[in-house]
């Protein structure tokens, strides 16, 4: 992108509304306050996020239908003024340990059923917004022009743009705005767009794009993401794109005293001194050929083979393929199937995703803690069982579902538990669903 193109086209903005604002620090993972955007008036409007609302964060659920809520009535359809894209990024804004990872709840009244949708956007939003200095965004009303809305921590503003210069396609639009909020090449890594491209005006099961800045290849690539055609919504309000820009490189940061963080952030991560053990490490990891490339497939062969990554894992693979500690250990937290902590030999993962949340899910974790007599994150001592809460397990239609080893089991109720745990036959999944 030339820098002489992208000035041409700021040129072309007209600036509709400005607001100016404070960052703040992160307080436990909070900003304590989210951002209110009306299309319509133009206002922009900052309110603060009470304890009662965290309350209702915890888990992620129940805070981003919470604020459509303040916003809707029984007569609002998906193409109403009044109907939110809601933005929340609850407490974590991803992880707790490694930013770049996080997840944002979207909700919108969707024009495919016109009853409100929840979904959870993976990926990079959550922390952009987070840092950016909001807990949570809410978009309201609709903009005669196409405008873009660009919250701007770095030079704290938040304004309400046109944009007609700019590209319609996504992929297009998400490099020329990255550059043109850029103030350097690697301010670029700070800003993530947002938008839905023109497939959306023509259907109703259109998502929206949401994009970061691909250090490697050195242009912003695209992440799909939010059902229900939220797309659609976010076209018709008049929205070309939402751009949020961080203060600086997402800073590194963590939540101590919370659930969360005492199981992403181990207290202890074991280390391995057995020769043997060592040995076969190296051996995995030669058999990959050193190569930096495969740090992923290294690490679900140590995870099969040890349960986890312990430390010492760690240092070899950083000492053979030259990968950063920082990116490894990043890489061992992200993924579910990997560990720092020592796995039982069957772990059961129990979804939490809205369809098994509403259907008791919560029910079946104190039942198998009690159970069990661990906590849900925890292994048992024998090493036999370990606990997991996980998201969306993609079994919806059987909601609540579990998953045993490598089994998945729907319509599952609390007090299945003990069935499941002692007879191993209760892992045919027709018995459960009988
Ligand atoms: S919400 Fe539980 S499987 Fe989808």
């Amino acid at each position: 992108m030339l820098a002489e193109d992208v000035k041409g086209m700021r040129a072309k903005h007209r600036i509709l509304a400005e607001k100016s604002f404070q960052v703040v620090e992160l307080d436990k993972g909070y900003s304590n306050r989210y951002l209110r955007v009306d299309l319509t008036t133009k206002e922009i409007s900052m309110h603060a996020v009470t304890e009662k609302m965290k309350e209702l964060w915890t888990g992620g659920k129940g805070f981003d239908l919470w604020l459509m809520l303040l916003e809707i009535n029984n007569k609002t359809k998906w193409d109403s003024q009044e109907n939110p894209i809601c933005f929340s990024s609850g407490p974590l804004g991803g992880t707790t340990s490694f930013p770049g990872t996080g997840k944002t709840l979207l909700t919108s009244i969707s024009p495919l059923t016109n009853i409100p949708i929840d979904s959870n956007v993976g990926g990079y939003f959550g922390p952009f917004l987070k840092f950016a200095g909001f807990d949570a965004l809410v978009i309201v009303g609709k903009s005669e022009e196409e405008v873009v809305v660009v919250l701007d921590a770095a030079n704290q503003k938040i304004t309400i743009e046109t944009a007609p210069a700019e590209s319609n396609d996504s992929h297009l639009l998400a490099d020329e705005l990255t550059c043109m909020y850029a103030d350097t090449e690697i301010d670029r890594h700070n800003i993530a767009v947002v938008s839905s491209g023109s497939a959306a005006k023509h259907s109703r099961i259109g998502m929206l794009n949401f994009s970061f800045w691909d250090w490697r290849r050195g242009v912003s690539r695209l992440k799909q993401a939010g059902r229900g055609g939220i797309g659609m919504v976010f076209c018709d309000k008049g929205l070309k794109a939402l751009v949020a820009k961080n203060r600086d490189i997402t800073p590194s940061w963590r939540i101590e005293e919370s659930k969360v963080a005492h199981h992403t952030n181990p207290k202890t991560i074991s280390t391995q001194d057995c020769p043997e053990e060592i040995a076969f490490i190296d051996d995995i990891i030669h058999r990959w050929k050193d190569d930096k490339e495969y740090v992923i497939e290294m690490m679900q062969d140590i995870q099969k083979r040890f349960r986890h990554i312990s430390r010492t894992a760690i240092d070899r693979i950083n000492k053979f393929t030259g990968t950063s500690k920082a990116y490894l250990y990043h890489i061992a937290t992200f993924y579910k199937s990997l560990s720092l902590d020592e796995k039982g030999e069957i772990t059961i993962q129990v979804c939490m995703g809205t369809a098994c949340h509403v259907k008791g899910s919560a029910r079946i974790v104190d039942r198998l803690e009690q159970v069990l007599g661990i906590k849900c994150g925890e292994t048992t001592k024998d090493k036999k069982y370990s606990l997991e809460a996980v998201a969306c397990l993609g079994a919806c239609s059987i909601a609540p579902v579990i998953k045993v080893g490598d089994k998945v089991l729907g319509n599952v109720q609390a007090k299945d538990v003990e069935k499941i745990i002692k007879d191993p036959k209760i892992f045919d999944i027709a018995r459960v669903m009988e």
